[in-house]
């Protein structure tokens, strides 16, 4: 269709109400933000992006071993503590897991989830290749009534349409990076992450915010097709009900 073709930036308030469901912005625990004052300004922007929500999702890999639960908790409290009435907007804790050799581990201390019913699980594997044993550790997770959600599944380099089809038919469940869309992580993956929206296969987006250069240009270089923003805007809606 010649009406596809054309592509355009978020509109005004396209991302009024949202909520960011995937972050590094809890400080100095992982490769994202590093201090308190940068994670506010962070949120901030965000703020003036439209969002009203955002979940603070560290990495939980064997790189951060000391990345556990109760440690993460107590960081994010602290958090909270320290911006009091300076919070900008409505904030909540959960975790990005790598599947890799911790994450059986996992199971004693709990998920940090990303839902009020907390069954949703935030799951990474290394860009490069999946771990031999990531499909156990995904059936695993079902097993205990946990449903995995595949973070960024454009960014892996392993994986293609086939491959994204297999897990959607074990009923994983995936997040689309934002700034895919802007090709920030290189052509294959802005070529995926539209592929991927074209057929339906995410459930979520998140912006899998690190640091807050370039935040504004991100955005604004997202250029999308009408169906591409009609799209996106489920997701949002998706993003609404966690
Ligand atoms: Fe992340």
């Amino acid at each position: 269709m010649v009406f596809d073709l054309f592509k355009s930036s978020l509109p005004d308030g396209f991302l009024a109400g949202a909520c960011d469901m995937h972050s590094h912005l809890l400080p100095g625990v992982d490769d994202g933000f590093k201090s308190f004052e940068d994670s506010m300004e962070g949120l901030a922007k965000l703020k003036a992006k439209g969002f009203v929500k955002a979940k603070m999702t560290p990495h939980f890999m064997k790189d951060y071993p000391e990345n556990i639960r109760e440690t993460i908790e107590h960081k994010y409290q602290d958090f909270l503590q320290k911006a009091g009435n300076d919070l900008p907007m409505e904030l909540t804790l959960g975790g990005e897991y790598m599947l890799d050799s911790h994450f059986l581990n996992r199971f004693e201390e709990g998920f940090l989830t990303l839902d009020k019913m907390q069954s949703l699980v935030l799951c990474e594997t290394s860009y490069m290749m999946m771990d031999p044993m990531a499909k156990d550790m995904l059936y695993q997770v079902m097993l205990k009534g946990y449903q995995p959600v595949i973070a960024h599944p454009e960014r892996y380099m392993y994986a293609s349409k086939p491959m994204y089809k297999r897990w959607k038919d074990r009923e994983y469940l995936f997040q689309l990076n934002l700034f895919s869309l802007s090709g920030v992580y290189g052509k294959p993956a802005e070529e995926k992450a539209r592929m991927m929206l074209k057929e339906g296969l995410y459930d979520y987006v998140g912006t899998d915010l690190h640091r807050v250069a370039n935040l504004e240009s991100k955005i604004s270089s997202i250029k999308l097709s009408k169906k591409e923003l009609d799209r996106l805007s489920v997701l949002l809606e998706n993003n609404k009900k966690l």
